[in-house]
C-alpha cells in the first residue's frame, strides 16, 4: 500500500512516498482501518524537523488525524464490525501519539488500538472529521471545555488563520464572543472576516498589542475597565510580552503552544499588577471530538479546509503549512 512515510529528521525531502509499504496486520484489541481522510498540524512540521526529548522512531508514517472505515476488526474487539465510520483519537495510551511514536494516518490502511475509536455521526464527512482532533479538538478543551469564554467577551486571536486559529476564531464567535482575529496577510483578513471575525488585524503591518489598547482603552488596575478580556496566545516568542500588556484586570491569556519560541522574554509585573490568568490547555479528550462532530451534524459550525490533496501530493500541503500559506487545515485523502 501507499504511505508517507519519513525515515530521517531534517527538511520536507526527508519524506517519501513509499508505494510498497507493508499493509499493517490487525492483532488483539486493534482494528485496521481504511483511512479515507488524514489532516496535517503545524506539529507535523517539528515531527520532521525532530524535536528535543522526542525520538521519533523510524521509519514512521507520519499524520496524527484520521477518520475511514474499519476494514478488519481484531481477537477480543468488541462493539465495532467491518465498515463502521470512525474518527480516531491519535493518542495510543500505550505508545503515545500516532503520526510520530507509531505509524500515523497517511497511509492507506493504518492499525487503530479500539480504544482510540470514535464513532462518527452519517452528517460528518471523513474530510471534515479528520480535520478536527488536534486543532479544532485543542481549540474545543481550551475555550468550551475549560470554560474560559463567555458571550460579549473581547477575544484576541493571535496566528488565526491557522488550524487551532480558524477553530478558536469559531468557536468564540459560537460562544458570542468579540472576535479579534490576527493574521500576517491581507487574503487572510478577509478569509477570517468571512468566517465572522468581528474585527482583523495584521500584525505584520500593525502593533497588535498597540492595537487592542487603542480600541478597548488601557488596562485599569483599580476598575477592571480597558483591556481584552481573553488573549489566545499559542505564539510565544516575540508576541509574549506584548500580548501581557492588552488584557484588562482579571483577563486571561490562553497558551497551547509556542510556534515562533517557547522561552519568551517575560514581564511579570503585568501578570500581578493586572491579576491576569495565564491558562494553560492540552490537547483534547473524546468528548471534545464528539462534541465537536455533534456542532458538524447540527450544522452549526464547520472546519475551515483550505485543501485537499492525494497522498501523492501530500508533501506540498505540509509545504504549505510551513510556509505559512494556508487558511484552516489540509487534509489529505489516501
Ligand atoms: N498543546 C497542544 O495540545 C497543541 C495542539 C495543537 C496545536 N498546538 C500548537 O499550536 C500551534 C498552532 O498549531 P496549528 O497546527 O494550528 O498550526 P498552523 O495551522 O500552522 O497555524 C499556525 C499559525 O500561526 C501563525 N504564525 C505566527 N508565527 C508563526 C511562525 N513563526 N511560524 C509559523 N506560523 C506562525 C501563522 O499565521 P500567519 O502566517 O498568518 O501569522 C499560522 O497560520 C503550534 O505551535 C502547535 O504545536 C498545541
Amino acid at each position: 500500500m501507499k504511505a508517507l512515510v519519513l525515515d530521517k529528521h531534517g527538511d520536507l525531502d526527508s519524506l517519501k512516498i513509499v508505494t510498497y509499504h507493508p499493509k499493517p496486520e490487525v492483532k488483539e484489541g486493534h482494528v485496521v482501518i481504511r483511512v479515507r481522510a488524514s489532516s496535517f498540524n503545524y506539529h507535523d512540521v517539528f515531527t520532521v524537523r525532530g524535536m528535543p526529548g522526542i525520538k521519533v522512531p523510524m521509519p514512521v508514517v507520519i499524520g496524527l488525524d484520521m477518520a475511514g472505515e474499519i476494514d478488519t476488526v481484531g481477537p477480543g474487539v468488541q462493539g465495532w464490525k467491518a465498515g463502521d465510520r470512525v474518527l480516531v483519537n491519535p493518542l495510543n495510551k500505550k505508545r503515545g501519539l500516532m503520526g510520530e511514536m507509531m505509524d500515523g494516518g497517511m497511509e492507506e490502511y493504518c492499525l487503530v488500538a479500539a480504544d482510540q475509536l470514535i464513532r462518527m455521526p452519517d452528517k460528518v464527512s471523513f474530510v471534515d472529521a479528520a480535520a478536527l482532533p488536534v486543532a479544532y479538538g485543542t481549540a474545543h478543551r481550551m475555550l468550551i471545555t475549560h470554560k474560559t469564554v463567555k458571550s460579549g467577551d473581547r477575544v484576541m486571536v493571535l496566528g488565526a488563520s491557522g488550524g487551532v486559529g480558524t477553530g478558536c476564531v469559531l468557536l468564540a464567535k459560537m460562544l458570542g464572543a468579540e472576535v479579534i482575529a490576527c493574521a500576517g496577510s491581507e487574503d487572510k483578513l478577509q478569509r477570517l472576516k468571512e468566517l465572522g471575525a468581528d474585527h482583523v488585524v495584521n500584525y505584520k503591518t500593525t502593533d497588535f498589542s498597540k492595537w487592542a489598547l487603542e480600541k478597548y482603552g488601557k488596562p485599569q488596575r483599580r476598575t477592571y475597565e480597558g483591556g481584552l478580556d481573553v488573549l489566545i496566545n499559542f505564539t510565544g516568542g516575540d508576541t509574549w510580552a506584548p500580548s501581557l500588556r492588552c488584557v484588562k484586570r482579571g483577563g486571561m491569556i490562553l497558551v497551547c503552544g509556542a510556534t515562533a519560541g517557547h522561552d519568551p522574554k517575560e514581564d511579570l509585573r503585568y501578570i500581578w499588577s493586572f491579576e491576569l490568568k495565564v491558562v494553560g490547555s492540552n490537547s483534547f479528550y473524546d468528548d471534545d471530538l464528539s462534541a465537536l462532530m455533534t456542532l458538524i451534524s447540527e450544522g452549526r459550525m464547520k472546519p475551515v479546509v483550505d485543501k485537499v490533496f492525494p497522498l501523492e501530493q501530500a508533501v506540498e500541503g505540509l509545504r504549505l503549512i510551513r510556509d505559512r500559506e494556508v487558511m484552516g487545515k489540509v487534509v489529505v485523502t489516501p
